[in-house]
């Protein structure tokens, strides 16, 4: 295809991108490691001293993921300024969506976006946030798109065996949202990424999709199955290994790229799912302890909505400022890790 050197310019504008907005929800329902203790072979002092989580939140009655998504996109944009109708591009981060097609295109709706914008899900597990990110600033740079929103949201505890102590006592749920936008100067707000897949590692953390032979076969003439998700399954401690050198590697590559040192950053922020990781890449890293971001103590393993959750209390709280540089990196089932070098 043929097009003239105007329209080519015009089109793809190669445009710096900053975050100006961002937001959280979580459910009501708070579940404490006592609460679990009374139901499961566990205590909290097993919980506390090998995760670092002491409370999580659960989904419960009416409330949905999609609403939780919309309350945590909405405070973002409060905070950017911008209307619902100037997001031209929405990305919905997570692996627990409410429609088997893609959790994306109710948020818009009930977000109130532009009927007609490009709205899709990104599945990756805990990583999911991160490959939105990345996903969206390239949108950005080199798609001529103005105000790209990007939730991570998770209902983890919908897939959960809650018997099986070594993987329900560290999840919980909640969506984060952040509004990436578009910005005439070089100034980049997510600069230096990098980006992993390795199905090998599946074994260690896996919900997989099984398929079960229905009676509808026989009347057909062929066979037909009907799909269920089996529980999550997950090998901690091989999980555990996988992070603890994927994270500081990742990272290091990002800062590579991005002709950055360590002591150029202001923040280490990681997905967050154990404590235990979280100290471990910041001492891999020679990275000072009071300027790691977590707060997993409070809610847990979120999936995709863990950094802008955790991001948005830093921001809220005054702990992250304008202008400072982040080190963040997810990590999860897939296998699937990545890292990017974020400007607040
Ligand atoms: N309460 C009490 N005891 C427990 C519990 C519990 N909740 N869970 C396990 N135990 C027991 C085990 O049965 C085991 O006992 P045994 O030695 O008699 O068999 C013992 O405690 C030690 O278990 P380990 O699994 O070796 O404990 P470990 O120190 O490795 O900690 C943990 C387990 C917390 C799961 C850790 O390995 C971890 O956090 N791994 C990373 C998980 C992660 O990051 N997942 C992210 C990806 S998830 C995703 O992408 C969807």
């Amino acid at each position: 295809i043929r097009c003239s050197r105007a329209s080519r310019a015009s089109r793809f504008i190669s445009k710096g991108c900053k975050l100006v907005g961002c937001g959280s929800a979580l459910p009501n329902l708070q579940v404490s490691n006592d609460d679990l203790a009374k139901v499961i072979d566990t205590s909290d002092e097993w919980i506390y001293s090998r995760s670092g989580i002491r409370n999580r939140r659960i989904l419960s009655g009416n409330e949905s993921l999609t609403g939780l998504a919309v309350e945590a996109a909405n405070k973002a944009l409060k905070m950017a300024e911008v209307e619902a109708d100037d997001v031209d591009l929405l990305l919905f981060c997570s692996s627990t969506p409410e429609d088997l097609f893609g959790g994306a295109p109710m948020v818009q709706k009930l977000l109130g976006c532009k009927g007609n914008l490009p709205a899709f899900d990104i599945r990756a597990a805990c990583s999911g946030f991160l490959l939105g990110l990345v996903t969206a600033s390239r949108y950005i740079r080199g798609g001529g798109f103005k105000n790209v929103l990007v939730i991570g949201a998770d209902c983890i505890s919908r897939y959960l065996d809650w018997m099986d102590r070594r993987s329900s006592v560290l999840f919980g749920d909640g969506a984060g949202a952040i509004l990436l936008q578009a910005c005439d100067s070089e100034e980049d707000g997510v600069f230096g990424f990098d980006l992993h897949t390795d199905g090998n590692g599946n074994r260690h953390v896996n919900a997989s999709i099984k398929q079960n032979e229905t009676d509808v076969g026989s009347v057909m003439g062929f066979s037909t199955t009907r799909p269920s998700i089996s529980d999550i399954k997950m090998n901690g401690s091989e999980v555990f290994r996988f992070a603890v050198k994927a994270a500081p590697r990742t990272i290091q590559a990002s800062l590579a790229k991005a002709d950055l040192k360590i002591s150029d950053m202001d923040w280490l922020l990681i997905h967050q799912a154990n404590q235990r990781i979280i100290d471990r890449v910041a001492e891999e890293l020679e990275f000072p302890k009071d300027k790691v971001i977590s707060n997993l103590e409070n809610y847990g393993n979120t999936s995709a909505a863990s950094i802008p959750l955790a991001l948005d209390e830093a921001v809220r709280s005054g702990r992250v400022k304008k202008g400072e540089t982040i080190m963040t990196a997810g990590f999860g089932a897939g296998l699937t890790w990545a890292s990017a070098i974020v400007r607040w």
